[in-house]
């Protein structure tokens, strides 16, 4: 294993399977003996971004503040797992170009199989207008154009999505 500490930055939808992934991929990684620590947009913003809504300009906040801790532990050697929606492709593309060993993961799965699964309900809130600003539904999520790996969650089992992740950090020498 050549190189320490990556950022593996998960992006999309809420419900399309961010947090399942990132869990699994940390489960495997620690099996392996690498320092992992995920960093889950819903947990964040019950701490370091509790301050936060869900405007535009909180969510560039929300996402430079996780891109901060993530580049201050990845440059310790730490593998960052980061679950978040991420909606802004700009946004990403700066942490992107300004933090080192950045893996850009597109979690994606058709929002009207989001919507299906609405495993928080949120979805059914956000259609009856309980939630305004609904990532999918009444805000914006601006798909990544070049990311390095795409989960298809609606088309291959979890563990093929994990397992696909490892296999790439693997080829590209991050792990052992
Ligand atoms: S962001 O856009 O990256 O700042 O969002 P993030 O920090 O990942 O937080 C997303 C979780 O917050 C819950 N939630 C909402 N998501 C999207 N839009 C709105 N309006 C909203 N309100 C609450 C939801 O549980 C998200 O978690 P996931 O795991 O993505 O479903
Ligand atoms: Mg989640």
């Amino acid at each position: 294993m050549k190189k320490q500490g990556l950022i593996l930055w998960l992006t999309g939808l809420s419900g399309a399977g961010k947090t399942t992934i990132a869990q699994g991929v940390e489960y495997a990684l620690k099996k392996r003996s690498c320092l992992v620590e995920v960093l889950d947009g819903d947990i964040i913003r019950t701490k370091l971004s509790k301050d936060l809504g869900f405007s535009k300009e909180d969510r560039e906040t929300n996402i430079r503040r996780i891109g901060f801790v993530a580049n201050l532990l990845s440059r310790n050697g730490v593998v960052v797992i980061v679950a978040a929606i991420s909606p802004y492709r700009a946004v990403r593309n700066e942490l992107r170009r300004t933090t080192e060993n950045f893996i850009e993961v597109y979690v994606n799965a058709p929002l009207n199989v989001c919507e299906v699964r609405d495993v928080k309900g949120l979805y059914a809130m956000a259609r009856a207008g309980e939630i305004k600003s609904f990532t999918g539904i009444d805000d914006l999520y601006e798909e990544p154009l070049n990311p390095d790996i795409i989960c298809y969650t609606s088309q291959e089992s979890i563990q093929e999505s994990i397992a696909r992740v490892i296999a790439e950090l693997e080829r590209l020498d991050y792990v052992p």
